[in-house]
C-alpha cells in the first residue's frame, strides 16, 4: 500500500507530523458537517464528506473544496488555515473530503480510476460531493473551485485533469503534475515522482492530462502552483513539470511573461505565463510551506461576491 523505504518513511512522517503541529488559528464561526454517503454519490472508495457552511451564505455561492494532506485529515484542515473563517466573511461554501486510506491519509492520485474522468476513485467521490452542494445550497457551478497543500495539492491537479468541466480554478501547493504518481493501483507511492526524477516535455504531459478525458475540448480551468525551493519530500522538480504541464494543456509558452520578484512573500517569486497560469518559487522554503489565504482568495476572486468568474477569464 505505502512502499516507502524505512528512513523516506520517517522524514514523511516527521514533516507531516509537522503540518498537523501547526498552531491552529481556527477562528470559523461553525463546525464542519458530516453528510452521510447515502445521501450523495458515486463515491466508490468511501471518501467521507465534510461541508463547512459559513453563517452567512452568498447567494448562488462558489465552493472552495480543500482535500488534506498525508497524515492529515479533514477536520485537522479545517483548522489548518482561515479560509473557513474567511467563508465567514465572503459566504462561501467549503467541501473538506477526508481520504479513506486509513494507513496514511494520502490521496489516491495514482490509480486509472481517479486519473479519469468519471472513471471511479476518490477525485469521482469528491466530484460528487461537489455535484450535491451545487444542488442542495444552489452553488455556482462557475465557481467550483479546489486548493489544497502536499497530498491536497496533488489531488488538486487530479481534481483540474480528470474534471476540467466542474472546476474553474486550482492552487496547488507543494504537489505534483496531475500523472505524475500514476501506477495502476489504488494510493501508490511514487519514490520517482516525489524525488523528481518523473521528467516529462509539456507535450507528453499534455497528453497525458488529455487522455484523462478522452475528446474533451471545452473550458480548461485556470492554476496556480506553489514549491518550496528547498522541499525534500517532493522534490522541487516537480514545480518545472507542472510548469510544463500546465502551460501546455493551457496553451501557453512555458517561459514567463512577466517574472515577480519578493511576490507575494520575501523571497518568494512569482512567474506569470498568461492569465490563466502563475507559478511560484519560495526560494528556501521546505515542504512545510504556509497557505497565504490572500493569494488564494484573490486567484479564485472568492471577495467578490456576486460575480461570476467566467467573466474574469
Ligand atoms: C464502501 O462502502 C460500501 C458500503 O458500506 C461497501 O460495500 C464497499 O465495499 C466500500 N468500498 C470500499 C472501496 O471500501
Ligand atoms: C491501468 O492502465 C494501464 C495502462 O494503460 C493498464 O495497463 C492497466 O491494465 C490499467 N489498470 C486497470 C485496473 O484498469
Ligand atoms: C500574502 O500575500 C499578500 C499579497 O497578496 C501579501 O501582501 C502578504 O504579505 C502575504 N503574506 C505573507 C505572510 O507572505
Ligand atoms: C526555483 O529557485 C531555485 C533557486 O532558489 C532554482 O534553483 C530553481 O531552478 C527555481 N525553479 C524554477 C521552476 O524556476
Amino acid at each position: 500500500m505505502f512502499p516507502l523505504r524505512p528512513t523516506l518513511w520517517l522524514i514523511f512522517t516527521t514533516v507531516f507530523a509537522l503540518l498537523t503541529l501547526l498552531p491552529t488559528v481556527d477562528g470559523a464561526a461553525n463546525s464542519l458537517i458530516q453528510v452521510p454517503s447515502s445521501s450523495f454519490g458515486p463515491n466508490p472508495t468511501n471518501v467521507t464528506f465534510y461541508l463547512y457552511l459559513p453563517s452567512k451564505l452568498q447567494a448562488n455561492p462558489p465552493i472552495l473544496v480543500n482535500p488534506h494532506w498525508c497524515h492529515g485529515d479533514a477536520q485537522a484542515c479545517f483548522a489548518g488555515t482561515q479560509l473557513a473563517t474567511l467563508a465567514d466573511t465572503y459566504g462561501y461554501i467549503m467541501i473538506f473530503p477526508d481520504s479513506p486510506n486509513t494507513i496514511d491519509k494520502c490521496w489516491d492520485v495514482s490509480s486509472n480510476e481517479t486519473l479519469t474522468h468519471n472513471g471511479g476513485g476518490d477525485s469521482q467521490g469528491i466530484v460528487s460531493m461537489i455535484k450535491y452542494t451545487l444542488k442542495k445550497y444552489n452553488a455556482d457551478p462557475t465557481r467550483v473551485f479546489s486548493m489544497g497543500t502536499s497530498s491536497g495539492a496533488m489531488m488538486t491537479n487530479v481534481l483540474l485533469g480528470s474534471y476540467p468541466d466542474v472546476f474553474a480554478a486550482g492552487s496547488a501547493w507543494a504537489g505534483v503534475a496531475f500523472g505524475c504518481f500514476a501506477g495502476n493501483g489504488y494510493d501508490l507511492w511514487s519514490d520517482d515522482c516525489a524525488t523528481g526524477k518523473i521528467i516529462k516535455t509539456p507535450k507528453e504531459w499534455k497528453a497525458i492530462v488529455e487522455a484523462a478525458y478522452p475528446g474533451y475540448t471545452g473550458f480548461r480551468p485556470k492554476m496556480q502552483v506553489f514549491h518550496g525551493s528547498a522541499d525534500t519530500t517532493l522534490y522541487p522538480q516537480n514545480l518545472k513539470e507542472e510548469i510544463k504541464e500546465w502551460t501546455a494543456v493551457l496553451g501557453l509558452s512555458d517561459n514567463p511573461v512577466n517574472t515577480l520578484v519578493n511576490s507575494p512573500d520575501v523571497g518568494w517569486t512569482t512567474m506569470i505565463y498568461g492569465e490563466k497560469f502563475h507559478a511560484t518559487n519560495a526560494s528556501g522554503v521546505t515542504h512545510n510551506i504556509q497557505t497565504n489565504e490572500t493569494v488564494v482568495l484573490d486567484w479564485f476572486d472568492l471577495k467578490c461576491q456576486g460575480r461570476s468568474l467566467t467573466t474574469l477569464i
